[in-house]
Parts: C-alpha cells; sequence; structure tokens
C-alpha cells in the first residue's frame, strides 16, 4: 500500500506543471498606504501585501512584491513588465478601459480628513478651501467633482502621505483618501489633533482589486484563489489582524 500510495504521489507531482517550479509573479505597490500597504524597517508590510500571499500561494505561483510607486504601477502593468498592481486600488470604469481587475476583495470609501477645529462639516464645506490629495486616485477625482477639474485649490501629491504632511504643515485645509487609511492615521497619531468626517451623500462605495494587464491570463486564476481565501476563513483572519474588528 505504502508502495502505492508514493508511486501515485510521484506520478501526480510530475504530471502538474505548477509544482515543478513555482513561478513567481512581480507584484508592484506604493507602500505609502498604511494599513493596506506601508514599509516598516525596510520591509514593506500590510493587509496587501498578506493577502495577496495566501492568494499566490492558492494559486500556486510565488510573489515578490516591489514598491515602485503609484503612477510607475500603472505604467509598469500596462507595459507588461510587471504581472500585478496591488495598492487597495479602486476598480472603476476609467480603468477598466485599460486595465484588467480582479474578483473585488475590499469595500472601501472616500473620507474627509481635517484638523481637530476645522469648521469643515461636509463635502460642500470644501469649496473654497484647499485640498490636498494623492495624485491620481479616486480622491482626486472626488475632489475635482466639488472644487472643479483644474482649481488651483487642489494640490497633488505623489503619495498620500505626502498629502498628509501638507494637512499638518497648514499648507491645506483637508484630505481626501479612503476611509480605512484616514481613520487608522488618526488612531495612530492622536499628536496630531485630526479627526474624519463621512458623507454618503458625496462619496461613493468603492471595491479593490488586483489590477492586471488587458487580456492577463493570470485573472482566471487569481478569481478563483480569492473565492477560495474569502470561502476558507483566511481572508476574514488576515481582517481581524489588520483592522482590529
Ligand atoms: N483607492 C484609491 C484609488 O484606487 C486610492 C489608492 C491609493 N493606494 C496607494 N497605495 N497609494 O484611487
Amino acid at each position: 500500500l505504502l508502495f502505492i500510495l508514493a508511486a501515485c504521489g510521484t506520478s501526480q507531482t510530475s504530471g502538474s506543471t505548477k509544482s515543478d517550479a513555482k513561478k513567481t509573479l512581480r507584484v508592484v505597490t506604493d507602500a505609502a498606504y498604511a494599513p493596506f500597504e506601508y514599509q516598516d524597517k525596510g520591509e514593506v508590510v500590510g493587509f496587501d501585501i498578506d493577502f495577496i500571499k495566501a492568494v499566490a500561494k492558492e494559486a500556486g505561483y510565488n510573489v515578490k512584491v516591489d514598491n515602485v510607486g503609484w503612477d510607475p504601477l500603472f505604467v509598469e502593468i500596462k507595459g507588461k513588465t510587471a504581472d500585478i498592481g496591488l495598492s487597495a486600488i479602486t476598480i472603476n470604469d476609467e480603468r477598466k478601459q485599460t486595465y484588467d481587475f480582479s474578483t473585488p476583495y475590499f469595500l472601501s470609501k472616500n473620507e474627509i480628513l481635517v484638523p481637530k477645529n476645522s469648521d469643515i462639516k461636509n463635502a460642500q464645506d470644501l469649496k473654497g478651501k484647499t485640498v490636498a490629495v494623492q495624485n491620481g486616485t479616486t480622491g482626486q477625482d472626488a475632489v475635482e467633482a466639488l472644487l472643479g477639474k483644474n482649481s488651483d485649490k487642489l494640490k497633488k501629491f505623489e503619495n498620500n502621505n505626502l498629502a498628509i504632511m501638507e494637512l499638518k504643515s497648514g499648507g491645506a485645509n483637508a484630505v481626501v483618501a479612503d476611509n480605512t487609511v484616514v481613520e487608522q492615521y488618526v488612531k495612530n497619531n492622536p499628536q496630531d489633533n485630526l479627526k474624519v468626517i463621512e458623507d454618503d451623500t458625496a462619496f461613493n462605495k468603492e471595491f479593490y482589486g488586483l489590477m492586471f494587464a488587458k487580456g492577463s491570463t493570470l485573472k482566471a486564476d487569481f478569481d478563483k484563489a480569492i473565492t477560495k481565501v474569502l470561502d476558507n476563513g483566511t481572508y476574514a483572519k488576515l481582517y481581524k489582524q489588520w483592522f482590529k474588528v
């Protein structure tokens, strides 16, 4: 019996291409968006990082995460110098024209980050104020919808941490970015005296997805793996670990 089992095991292994040599995929990110992806002692960590590792394992791939920054990430996926964009990326119609997305894995919406003593109470109050955003994000889209597309009151930054620094130094009255990010920032930085404002009338629900080049054959494997990770309790475990709920 042992011999038969061993023989089956061997023939199965050699018959499967994936287990021979796992392919390593290049994953690109902008690691300035805690708790999704950020740098800790020189290492890129976060919910997204643990999530992609679990999903890739399920799909039969290794991953190597490279912190290339937000704008370059899109260039790399389009140019196919990287395999997967992983960066709390919202799935939207504009991006879907150029990229393919996985099945959604996280629900989000924009929120407003302001000083505790701010007179801003809702999204409409942003009119006439200086607002800092990360360039090329749905936060920018949301603020442009309120202030106008070429408003000189809109300050765009390469990453979200720089936008928050602008707010802290008084160069902006507000930052608009994803709820989980600004909420965790307020919680972790009480000395900054900031608060978060929600406005469901101005900001829509968004879903994050993994981003691929159009037509990428990886999408099918990763969609299946995401469903598995959602169903088998791995996602819930990671969610609890990173968002403490
Ligand atoms: N969810 C927003 C968007 O897709 C912001 C994502 C920013 N992510 C980041 N890692 N900086 O536009």
